[in-house]
């Protein structure tokens, strides 16, 4: 069932028998040009509901003014022949006018969590995510809901939204998908060119190399040494952050923390901008 309007959602849900409580929903959000990390997402949503929905909304509110939104892969006719392939019953695809009206005042604040790392880098980015899944939540009100650890700080935030605010959704992370070549796969790395593609891997090089260390001090060392290496390659690589962080609140970790933590990276190649993160552990 393709829904694009409220009206539809409400009878998608009728249809299933999930408005009545016969069976249980889970959302899985996405802007689409959707790729295998997607599809695991739906194939992993399928375990914890009787159906799975997914959104696919291109958010102009977490854009920001010199970002991407006009140029973002828009492929939805390939995007609903994956959806259907996995399983999926319903796919939700609103109208950005449909969704915002051009009077709307009130918006979801990240707090803290929503300033550092790609907060620092995004202003008003995570303000948007949490604005646009608060009200996918209230429009297709799932029991569960599916996120990527590849964005590892917006699952966190969301989680946090979900805890701070008693929302009645349950939220389950999905592990990143990765190219053979070690790449994590994104609906923006059909921007880049084999040599940016080239220059791009130093970012899983990196994480790879930090999460072999037995320190948080020895973690950052190995993971720069690589990104700098990469900042003088052809094309170069333009780091915005590496940090390593709780993995709940995103605030740095001390020297000498122990347990886990997420080591988080962010960098430009060309225009395209890349992100990817990894969980190490100290013991
Ligand atoms: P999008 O970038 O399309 O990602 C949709 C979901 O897929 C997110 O939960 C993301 O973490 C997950 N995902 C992306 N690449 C992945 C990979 N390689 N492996 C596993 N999961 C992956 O994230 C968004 O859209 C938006 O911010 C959204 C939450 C939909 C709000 O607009």
């Amino acid at each position: 069932i393709v829904a694009t309007d409220r009206a539809e959602l409400t009878a998608a849900r009728e249809a299933l028998g999930v408005a009545r409580g016969k069976a249980t929903l889970a959302l899985v959000p996405t802007m689409g040009a959707l790729h295998e990390g997607h599809r695991s997402l739906i194939r992993l949503a399928r375990e914890h509901a009787d159906h799975v929905a997914v959104s696919i909304f291109v958010n102009p509110l977490q854009f920001g003014p010199n970002e991407d939104f006009s140029r973002y892969p828009r492929t939805f006719d390939t995007d609903l022949a994956a959806c259907e392939a996995e399983g999926a019953s319903v796919v939700f695809a609103p109208d950005p006018a449909a969704m915002y009206l051009p009077d709307r005042q009130v918006t979801v604040s990240p707090g803290t969590m929503g300033t550092v790392a790609e907060g620092a880098f995004r202003p008003g980015h995570f303000e948007g995510v949490l604005t646009v899944v608060l009200k996918l939540f209230n429009l297709v009100r799932p029991d569960v809901a599916v996120f990527g650890d590849k964005d590892a700080q917006q699952l966190a935030i969301i989680r946090r939204m979900v805890t701070d605010l008693d929302l009645p959704v349950e939220v389950v992370g999905a592990p990143t998908i990765r190219d053979a070549d070690g790449l994590a796969m994104s609906s923006r790395n059909r921007y880049l060119g084999p040599a940016e593609r080239i220059t791009g891997l130093a970012l899983s090089r990196a994480l790879r190399a930090g999460a072999e260390r037995h320190t948080p001090q020895e973690t950052l060392d190995a993971a720069h040494a690589v990104l700098r290496a990469a900042e003088t390659a052809d094309p170069p690589l333009a780091v915005d952050y590496l940090v390593l962080v709780d993995p709940g609140t995103f605030a740095e970790v001390r020297p000498s923390h122990r347990g886990r933590a997420v080591l988080a990276v962010a960098a430009r190649v060309g225009t395209t901008r890349l992100i990817d993160n990894v969980v190490v552990s100290y013991a």
